[in-house]
């Protein structure tokens, strides 16, 4: 397994769910984090607690990636210690709401695409042009079975995460011939902090999704992270598709009925 000591990872959405996973097992392998997200006390308290567990740098840093001229004053503006950044967990995501498309909030759209596409767009822009004249780096994209199936309700949010498939399979194209790697790894149901947003605080629908199955955890997937970029350099995993075991498709969920006392 290729070591991971001392590279340098940056982590979007790194405040909770599937980041924060991410963050702890790079930490794990002696990784130095940059951690993004909005909410700067979060980030305060998982880089305290990565630097201590793990004695290793953290560089914890609330932003909002959908603000383009913030992520891009923030990623040339990278102290010289932190600027070679070796991978790139584009992370940070959302589903907002679960309306059919002919009752949607416009806004819970613009959140969505700003995020789920924008975001991810200008991270990868400001950070891949210094890998390529490294020839050296690897951007991992969080998509989701919502990329290759759409549910009711969940068109633009399937319609941003397939967009990511395509981001994906478009960097590919464009960095071919450099030692670049992308990979994209789209998972089923996880529990995280991911259906409180999606209900918008409502914690009895957000546990509702979860009810009677075994959803993946955060650190399943921070797991497949890992797997792929200790991979030999000839080796790209270039997509991932994680589903719960509970989980056939998108629309498909196993669920045990809960017995009587
Ligand atoms: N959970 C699932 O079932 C599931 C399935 C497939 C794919 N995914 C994808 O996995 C990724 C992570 O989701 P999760 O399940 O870990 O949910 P989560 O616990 O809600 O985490 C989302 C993360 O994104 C950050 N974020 C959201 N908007 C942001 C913005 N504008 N700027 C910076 N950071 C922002 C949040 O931090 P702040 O709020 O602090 O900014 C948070 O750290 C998303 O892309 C999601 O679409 C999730």
């Amino acid at each position: 397994m290729a070591s991971l000591i001392n590279k340098i990872a940056l982590i979007t959405g790194a405040s909770s769910g599937i980041g924060a996973a991410c963050a702890e097992q790079l930490a794990a392998q002696g990784m130095r984090l940059i951690l993004l997200a909005r909410r700067a006390e979060n980030l305060n308290t998982i880089a305290t607690q990565l630097r201590n567990k793990y004695k290793i740098a953290v560089h914890p840093i609330a932003i909002d990636i959908t603000h383009h001229q913030a992520v891009q004053q923030m990623l040339l503006n990278l102290p010289d210690e932190w600027r070679e950044i070796d991978i790139l967990v584009n992370n940070a995501g959302l589903a907002a709401g679960i309306e059919k498309f002919q009752q949607a909030d416009v806004h819970d759209w613009e959140a969505m695409i700003n995020t789920n596409i924008k975001g991810l767009l200008y991270m990868t822009r400001y950070v891949l042009p210094e890998m390529i004249s490294r020839n050296r780096g690897h951007i991992i994209n969080i998509g989701s079975v919502a990329g290759h199936q759409t549910y009711v309700g969940g068109s633009v949010y399937c319609a941003t995460k397939a967009a990511v498939n395509r981001i994906n399979q478009g960097l590919r194209l464009d960095i071919n011939g450099t030692a670049i790697r992308v990979t994209s790894i789209d998972p089923g149901m996880v529990e995280s902090e991911f259906s409180m947003v999606r209900f918008k605080g409502d914690i009895t629908r957000a546990k509702q999704v979860y009810q009677g199955m075994t959803p993946l955890r955060p650190e399943d997937i921070a797991d497949a992270v890992l797997y792929c970029i200790t991979r030999p350099a000839h080796v790209n995993i270039s997509e991932m598709i994680m589903y719960p075991t509970d989980q056939a498709a998108a629309t498909m969920v196993h669920r045990r009925t809960e017995k009587a006392e």
